[in-house]
């Protein structure tokens, strides 16, 4: 086993696209920052998203059973940075212009949108993995994306 920082080190160099999961649980709606969305099958389409356990949107997620996410564009690194501060929800949304999807809030001016529905949780450590089955995707405006390499955002 390797220390923990071990792989932080590592993976800290390595570009991930950024997106804010969004959960809505009877008008309780909580945004998180993830890097971990991931594409997992497209027969039937599934994707997945690695949350920590003390993350704050954890148990309205776990609760709700359904999330989306943004796919931010390469100059939302603001939102990006504002849903990882750990501040609460009320401060999280205040001002951030959204439209509402078949799910829960979807951040305006994306390069595009995916809400899911939970089919599986599997134990991750200090992270569980939810995998959804895919309801809807659309496309929005942006025509870059956000990535984080280095603690640092990236426009591609
Ligand atoms: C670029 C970036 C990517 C992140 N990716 C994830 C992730 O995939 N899963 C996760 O649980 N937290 C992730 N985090 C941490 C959360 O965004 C957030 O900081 C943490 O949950 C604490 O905030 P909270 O108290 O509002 O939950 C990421 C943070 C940043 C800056």
């Amino acid at each position: 086993m390797v220390a923990p920082d071990e792989l932080r080190g590592l993976m800290r160099l390595w570009p991930h696209g950024v997106s804010v999961l969004t959960v809505d649980f009877e008008g309780n709606t909580m945004g998180v920052t993830v890097s971990s969305l991931v594409s997992l099958s497209l027969d039937p389409p599934l994707v997945g998203v690695s949350i920590g356990k003390t993350a704050s949107c954890y148990a309205i997620l776990q609760t709700s059973g359904k999330w989306a996410v943004s796919l931010l564009g390469g100059d939302q690194a603001e939102l990006a940075a504002r849903f990882a501060a750990g501040r609460p929800p009320i401060v999280h949304w205040d001002g951030v212009t959204v439209h509402q999807g078949t799910i829960a809030p979807l951040i305006d001016g994306a390069v595009g949108w995916i809400e899911a529905t939970t089919r599986a949780e599997h134990d991750a450590g200090d992270h569980t993995f939810f995998i959804g089955d895919v309801v809807n995707v659309e496309h929005g405006p942006a025509t870059s994306a956000l990535m984080y390499r280095e603690s640092t955002y990236h426009r591609l």
